[in-house]
């Protein structure tokens, strides 16, 4: 029984551990949004290439499009089809956004 519980607890600081420093890239996949975005081909969605080059050095505004206060620049024709994903990042931590903004801005 006491080993069981140790494992559970060690679990449980590995997850806790692994949610602090944010990973932009598993988050990016985790939640779901290489269903739409390649790196650098475009499918459903803009190449995350695209969206890199349309927000060079905008890292901020990059954050504050997927907190859904900034209007779209890359593919705004397209919207409808990510407006239903900010629900997902609006969620997220400001952490895990910029996190995410980076992975994104490296391509
Ligand atoms: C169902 C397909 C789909 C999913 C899932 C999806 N996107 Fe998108 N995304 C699109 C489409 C289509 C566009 C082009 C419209 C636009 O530019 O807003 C887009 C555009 C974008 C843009 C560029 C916005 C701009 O300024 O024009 C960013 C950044 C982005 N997506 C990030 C994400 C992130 C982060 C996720 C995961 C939470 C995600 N997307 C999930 C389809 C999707």
């Amino acid at each position: 029984m006491k080993k069981v519980l140790t494992a559970a607890a060690l679990g449980l600081a590995i997850t806790v551990s692994g949610a602090m420093a944010a990973d932009g890239g598993a988050l990016f996949k985790s939640k779901g949004c290489a269903a739409c975005h390649q790196a650098s081909v475009d499918t459903v969605g803009p190449s995350l290439k695209k969206i890199a080059q349309a927000y060079k050095g905008k890292a901020d505004q990059l954050v504050k499009f997927l907190k859904g206060q900034e209007k779209p620049i890359v593919d705004p024709a397209k919207f409808g089809i990510m407006k239903p994903q900010l629900n997902t990042t609006k969620a997220m931590s400001d952490d895990e956004l910029k996190a995410m903004a980076d992975f994104i801005l490296k391509h």
